[in-house]
């Protein structure tokens, strides 16, 4: 099984997102089901580490926050367009809720035997993916959702799910929520 941990969207933050398709030719648009914010990707497992994953993953512990998404992002590669995204606005007051979770997460799974990952995070919602994109045309794209800045919402868990890929796409499956504490006011 192909895994991964991330954080789902609430419905309305998805629904802002969805208004955000087309308009980019050639681009594989992000099934409105499939939209999340990945965390930490982990690949194939077996079945029992599933288990030690899922127990590692039961022991992460942090308080909730608050996320915005505003602005868009490119990932590119030889001057081409590989993925279009919506960004993570830095929250000034505390800048690093999203990152330490992301760190928990990887020392815990990193605690069951996996592989360190070396990538740099960039915190990001994939909303389009492009074989071999136009730079100038998503030059473009962005320009007209310059100011694309969806409501702040509250993260009070996060997901580990399932990837399943098809020739139809990718369908991702909710193994597990893990919830993280209520903040205090
Ligand atoms: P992406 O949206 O930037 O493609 C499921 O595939 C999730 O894991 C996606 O959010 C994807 O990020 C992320 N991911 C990170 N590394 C990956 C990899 N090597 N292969 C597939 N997905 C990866």
């Amino acid at each position: 099984m192909r895994l991964f941990v991330g954080l789902t969207l609430p419905g309305h933050i998805r629904d802002r997102l969805v208004s955000l398709k087309g308009g980019l030719p050639d681009a594989r648009w992000v099934a409105d089901e499939n939209l999340h914010l990945s965390l930490r990707f982990i690949g194939e497992v077996t079945g029992g580490d599933e288990r030690d994953i899922d127990l590692a993953l039961q022991s992460v512990t942090g308080a909730g926050f608050d996320l915005t998404l505003a602005s868009l992002g490119t990932f590119e590669r030889r001057g081409r367009v590989h993925s279009v995204w919506a960004k993570v606005q830095k929250d000034v007051e505390k800048p690093r809720s999203l990152t330490t979770l992301r760190d928990r997460i990887e020392s815990a799974l990193v605690r069951t035997g996996l592989e360190p990952e070396h990538r740099k995070f960039t915190p990001h919602v994939t909303l389009a993916r492009m074989k071999n994109g136009d730079a100038r045309m998503a030059g473009l794209y962005m320009e007209i959702h310059a100011g694309f800045r969806a409501p702040t919402f509250a993260v009070e868990r996060f997901t580990l799910f399932e990837s399943h890929l098809s020739h139809g796409g990718a369908k991702y499956t909710v193994l597990a929520d893990y919830p993280l504490q209520a903040v205090s006011v």
